[in-house]
C-alpha cells in the first residue's frame, strides 16, 4: 500500500460491510494472534483481523481448537486490538464460552469489548445458535456468524469435512442474518451453495474454502505466509515460504555464533 493509500485510510467499522457488499468491493479478513503480525497486517491494508480460536492449532500446537479458553482468546485479542490502527478486529469465543446460554453468550462476549479493543465476535453455529446470536447483539456486540464447516462441531461432523447439503447451509446463514449478525464465514462448503447464500442472504459472506463468489475471503495467516507446515487444506494459497527463510536464518545464526563470527566488533560496545 502507498503512503498515499494510508493516509487516505480510516478505521473500519461493522457497517463498512454491508456498505461493501452492496457496491460489490470484496472484504479481506486474515487471522492475527500476537501484536507484531497484526501491526504488519494492518500496515499491508487487511480489511479485518481474525483473533480465531485456530490459534488452538496453529499457536498452541493442539489438534482441534476445543481446548482454548475465553482467557487464552482475551489475552492474544488485547494484543491484536492494539497493533490494529484500520483493520476491523474481530474476536472468536471459543468452544464452551457461549452454548450454556444466551446469557453466558453476553458475559463472554461483553468480556471481549472491556478488557480488549475488539469491536466484535464470532460465534459458530446456523439456526440453532439465532437466538444467542439476538441476545449478543442486542446487548450492542457485533456478531460475525459462522457456518458450513464448523471446527467446534468436528466431534458431531466426526472430522474437519467439506459441508454439502445446500439447504441447510443456506437456512443457517438465513438464520444468522435474521439474528442481526453483521457478516457470516462461510467454511468449506461447495462454490455454488457459497455463491447462492451470497446472492439470497443480506449479510456480508466472508469465504474460506468456498469459492471466489463470496463478499470476502478469509485465510489463516501461518497457512498463507508458509509458516504452518501441519495439515495444509485444498483451499489454502501460499503467498510466502517463511518457515524456510527462518529455518535458513536459524541455521546461519548457529553457523556464525559456532564459528566465532557474530557478533562483530560493529555489534559489541568498546
Ligand atoms: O479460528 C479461525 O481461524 C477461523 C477461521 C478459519 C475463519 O474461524
Amino acid at each position: 500500500m502507498s503512503s498515499t493509500e494510508q493516509a487516505r485510510r480510516k478505521a473500519i467499522t461493522v457497517l463498512d460491510f454491508s456498505r461493501w457488499k452492496s457496491i460489490g468491493r470484496k472484504i479481506s479478513m486474515l487471522t492475527a494472534y500476537d501484536h507484531t503480525m497484526a501491526r504488519l497486517l494492518d500496515a499491508a491494508g487487511v480489511d479485518c483481523l481474525l483473533v480465531g480460536d485456530s490459534l488452538g492449532m496453529v499457536v498452541q500446537g493442539k489438534t482441534s481448537t476445543l481446548g482454548v479458553t475465553l482467557d487464552q482468546m482475551i489475552y492474544h485479542a488485547e494484543m491484536v486490538a492494539r497493533g490494529a490502527e484500520f483493520a476491523l478486529v474481530v474476536a472468536d469465543l471459543p468452544f464452551g464460552s457461549y452454548h450454556a446460554s444466551p446469557e453466558q453468550a453476553v458475559a463472554s462476549s461483553t468480556r471481549f469489548l472491556k478488557e480488549t479493543q475488539c469491536q466484535a465476535v464470532k460465534l459458530e453455529g446456523g439456526r440453532r445458535m439465532a437466538g444467542t446470536i439476538r441476545a449478543v447483539v442486542d446487548a450492542d456486540i457485533p456478531v460475525m456468524g459462522h457456518v458450513g464447516l464448523t471446527p467446534q462441531s468436528i466431534r458431531r461432523f466426526g472430522g474437519f469435512k467439506v459441508q454439502r447439503d445446500g439447504d441447510q447451509i443456506l437456512d443457517d446463514a438465513r438464520a444468522v442474518a435474521e439474528a442481526g449478525a453483521f457478516a457470516v464465514v462461510l467454511e468449506c462448503v461447495p462454490a455454488e451453495v457459497a455463491a447462492q447464500v451470497t446472492r439470497e442472504v443480506g449479510i456480508a459472506t466472508i469465504g474460506i474454502g468456498a469459492g471466489a463468489d463470496c463478499d470476502g475471503q478469509v485465510l489463516v495467516s501461518p497457512d498463507l505466509l508458509g509458516l504452518y507446515d501441519g495439515f495444509r487444506p485444498k483451499f489454502v494459497r501460499r503467498y510466502a515460504e517463511l518457515g524456510e527463510q527462518i529455518k535458513q536464518a536459524a541455521q546461519s545464526y548457529v553457523a556464525d555464533v559456532q564459528n566465532g563470527r557474530f557478533p562483530d566488533k560493529s555489534e559489541s560496545f568498546q
